[in-house]
């Protein structure tokens, strides 16, 4: 796939079974959406970003992004992004960052956060790479046992330059 061959858009109720099988793909068990909650989120004021490799005849989905807001908050919160594992390597999840980045900067926020496992080198320095810092330790987090690390990246615009 070429970069020319990337395309990003707002997810529909029509992506629902391509997010199921890539959720699937992705994650283990214990952490993947599974089909109910996922359909929650594409029916919710939340923002679910898909990546598309439109090389081929039909559009393979191969990325998404979750986001969720809060109507008290100006955190915007990345609950789940992931890339398949045939398209990872290419700058697909750092595109998904930066769309969701300024999605949550056109809904008035003006800052990111996330939750990551602590063993996941490769999304931590992706994150870090674009700014993010580790502001808490969540222990325990996870279904498994394995904790967590917060992170936050400021995403407001001051004087035209990103903070
Ligand atoms: C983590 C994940 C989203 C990355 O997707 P991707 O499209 O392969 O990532 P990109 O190609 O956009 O970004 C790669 C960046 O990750 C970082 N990275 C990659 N491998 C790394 C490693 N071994 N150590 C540290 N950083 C690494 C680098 O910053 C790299 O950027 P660079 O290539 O410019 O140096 C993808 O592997 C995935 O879906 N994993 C399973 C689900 C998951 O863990 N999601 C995150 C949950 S918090």
């Amino acid at each position: 796939m070429t970069n020319r061959a990337l395309f990003l858009r707002p997810a529909s109720l029509a992506d629902l079974n391509a997010l199921v099988a890539l959720e699937k793909a992705c994650f283990a068990a214990i952490d993947a959406f599974q089909r109910p909650a996922l359909r929650r989120l594409l029916l919710s004021s939340n923002t679910v970003i898909v990546a598309e490799d439109r090389s081929g005849p039909s559009p393979d989905l191969i990325g998404e992004s979750i986001i969720l807001f809060r109507a008290t908050s100006r955190i915007a919160r990345v609950y789940s992004i992931c890339v398949a594992p045939a398209a990872s390597g290419r700058g697909v999840a750092r595109a998904l960052l930066e769309a969701s980045m300024a999605n949550a900067r056109e809904r008035g926020c003006d800052r990111l956060r996330l939750e990551v496992r602590k063993s996941n080198i490769k999304a931590i320095g992706l994150y870090e790479s674009m700014g993010f810092a580790t502001i808490a330790i969540k222990r325990g987090y996870y279904g498994d046992g394995e904790s967590a690390l917060q992170m936050e990246c400021p995403i407001a615009i001051t004087a035209g330059v990103p903070a």
